[in-house]
C-alpha cells in the first residue's frame, strides 16, 4: 500500500539519547542547564548518561537493524561539535562520534535523515541571547555550513530545525522546556521569527553551495496536531478551529509554503488581542525583512511531526494577559471516545494524521510529506506485551496508507518516535515511546525489543517482501 522506495524509520535526538554530557571536550546545552535547576524536571533527571548511545551506538545499529529500518533520524548536538556554539572551536571527537554513526548506518543499508537542532542550544549561545537574538540566525547558518560541508557528502536528507513551535512556547512561554522563560506572548513570536531566520538561511547555504554537489533535501520539522470544530456546524468554532491550524502549522508553514509570511487570520488577531489589552508598541509578532534572504520556498519537502488531535471551540477572549493562547482564543478539548496513551495530552486519534495530511496537500500546494514523528507513549507498571501501542501503529499506518491511496497525498516515509525509550524531556524517564525498551536501572543500559516494535518490524517486512514480488513480477513482464 506504500509506494516503492518509501522510508520506514524511527528518530531519536541527541540530548534524550546520547548522555556523554561532558564526553571529550563536550559543551554544556541549555538542557544540561535547565535539568540542574530544581523542580524542572521529573525527580531532578537529567540527561547526563541517558541511554548512553555516545558510548553504545553499536547497540543502537543493532535495534534499527532488527527492525529492519530502511532510515535513520537523528539529531546531532551542536555543542558536541561547537562546544562554544561557534566554528571557531571544532570539536574533533564530536565529529568522529557522528562520522562513525553515519558510516555505520551506510555500511548497513540504513539512510540517515539528519537533524541540526532538536532542542539542545549550546549553552554559550543561550548567555548571547539564544533564540531572541536575532544574531542566532547566522550564528546557526554558520554550524549549518559546517555539518553540511562536514557529512554531507553521505547525509541526504537534512531537518534544520525541530518543532519551532515547541521551542518558541514551551521554551519561552511556559517555560517547561530549556530555557524555561515565561515571557508571554512576546518571546515566543521572536524565537520562532529567529527559527525562520535561521533555517531559511541554512536552506539558501545548501542550495547555493552543497546542492549541485551533494544532491541532498533540506526541510524543517514543524509539529502540529489535528483540530476539527466541536461542532461542526457552528460558524464560530469552524473559525476557532482554523484559527488552532494557524496558530500551530500555520506559524511556519505560511511563510515556507504559502505566502513567505505568517497566516493573516494569525497576524489579525494578534494585532486584535494587543489592542484590546493596551499593548504599546509595535507588533509582537515581527515582520520579515527584505533585506534578508525570502522564507518562502525554503523546503524541499514537508517534514510533520503528529502525535494527537483536538476538538475546537472559541474561548470567547476571557484572557486577560498577553499569551500566545490568548491571541489564539481558543479552547481545545479532547473528544471523550479517544483512548489516552500514558499521556493526558496524548489522545490516539489515527485518523487526525489523515485529515492532516489531506489539509497539508489542499492547503500547501502537494508537497511531499515525511512523519517525521509519530508515537504512543508508556507511563507505569512496565508491559513488554504493550498490546495498545501494537494496535496504535496498525491503526496508524492503516490510515497513513489511506492517505496515499484514496487522498493521494505524496507520502514518501513515516518515522515513529521513538527508536527506544529515552529522556523524555520535562517528564524525564517516567515517559517511554521506545520501540525497544531501555533498562535504565542497570549500568548496561540493555535493549529489548517491545512486542510493538515487532510489530513495527513485521510491517515493514511485509512491505519489502511486497515490494520484491511486484518488482519480480514488473521484471517478468518485461521478459515476456
Ligand atoms: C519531540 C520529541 C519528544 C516527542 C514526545 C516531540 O515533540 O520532538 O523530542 O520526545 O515529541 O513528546
Amino acid at each position: 500500500m506504500f509506494p516503492p522506495g518509501f522510508a520506514w524509520g524511527a528518530a531519536t535526538s541527541a540530548y534524550q539519547i546520547e548522555g556523554g554530557w561532558q564526553a571529550d571536550s563536550k559543551g554544556p546545552s541549555i538542557w544540561d542547564t535547565f535539568c540542574r535547576e530544581k523542580g524542572r524536571v521529573f525527580d531532578d533527571q537529567n540527561g547526563d548518561f541517558a541511554c548512553n548511545s555516545y558510548e553504545l551506538w553499536e547497540k543502537d545499529l543493532e535495534c534499527i537493524q532488527q527492525l529492519g529500518l530502511t532510515h535513520y533520524r537523528l539529531s546531532l548536538s551542536w555543542a558536541r561539535l561547537l562546544p562554544d556554539g561557534t566554528t571557531q572551536h571544532v570539536n574533533k571527537r564530536g565529529v568522529q562520534y557522528y562520522n562513525k554513526v553515519i558510516d555505520d548506518l551506510l555500511a548497513c543499508d540504513v539512510l540517515p535523515m539528519v537533524t541540526l537542532y532538536h532542542f539542545d542550544l549550546p549553552q554559550a549561545l543561550q548567555d548571547r541571547g539564544g533564540w531572541t537574538s536575532p544574531d542566532i540566525a547566522i550564528l546557526f547558518d554558520k554550524y549549518a555550513n559546517f555539518c553540511f560541508q562536514t557529512f554531507g557528502d553521505r547525509v541526504k536528507l537534512w531537518i534544520t530545525i525541530n518543532e519551532p513551535y515547541v521551542c518558541a512556547k514551551l521554551g519561552h512561554e511556559d517555560g517547561i522546556h530549556a530555557p524555561g522563560l515565561k515571557e508571554k506572548g512576546t518571546a515566543p513570536y521572536v524565537v520562532g521569527h529567529n527559527m525562520l531566520r535561521a533555517h531559511a538561511m541554512a536552506w539558501h547555504s545548501y542550495s547555493s553551495v552543497y546542492r549541485e554537489k551533494q544532491g541532498g533535501a533540506v526541510s524543517l520539522a514543524i509539529n502540529s496536531d489535528w483540530f476539527e470544530p466541536l461542532d461542526p456546524g457552528c460558524d464560530e468554532d469552524i473559525a476557532a478551529a482554523a484559527r488552532a491550524l494557524a496558530f500551530t502549522l500555520g506559524w511556519f508553514a505560511w511563510p515556507v509554503f504559502v505566502t513567505g509570511d505568517y497566516p493573516e487570520v494569525m497576524k489579525s488577531a494578534i494585532d486584535a488581542q494587543s489592542e484590546k489589552l493596551g499593548y504599546r508598541g509595535t507588533s509582537r509578532l515581527p515582520r520579515f525583512s527584505e533585506d534578508e534572504p525570502t522564507i518562502l520556498g525554503t523546503a524541499d519537502f514537508f517534514a510533520l511531526n503528529y502525535y494527537t488531535s483536538r476538538k475546537v471551540k472559541p474561548r470567547g477572549g476571557c484572557e486577560k494577559t498577553l499569551s500566545t493562547k490568548s491571541d489564539q482564543d481558543t479552547e481545545e478539548v479532547v473528544d471523550p471516545s479517544w483512548p489516552i496513551s500514558g499521556l493526558s495530552w496524548l489522545a490516539v486519534v489515527p485518523d487526525g494524521l489523515r485529515k492532516l495530511l489531506k489539509y497539508i496537500k489542499d492547503t500547501l500546494s502537494s508537497p511531499a510529506v515525511y512523519i517525521t514523528e509519530n508515537g504512543f507513549s508508556q507511563v507505569g507498571p512496565l508491559q513488554m506485551k504493550d498490546v495498545h501501542r501494537c494496535e496504535f501503529y496498525k491503526s496508524t499506518i492503516s490510515e497513513l496508507s489511506k492517505a496515499v491511496q484514496e487522498d493521494g497525498v505524496d507520502v514518501r516515509g513515516y518515522f515513529a518516535w521513538s527508536l527506544m525509550d529515552n529522556f523524555e524531556w520535562a517528564d524525564g524517564f517516567s515517559v517511554r515511546f521506545g520501540l525497544f525498551h531501555v533498562d535504565f536501572s542497570h549500568a548496561e543500559l540493555n535493549r529489548n525489543i517491545y512486542q510493538s516494535g515487532q510489530e513495527y518490524a513485521n510491517i515493514i517486512s511485509k512491505y519489502k517482501s511486497d515490494q520484491r514480488k511486484s518488482e519480480q513480477l514488473s521484471k517478468s513482464n518485461v521478459d515476456c
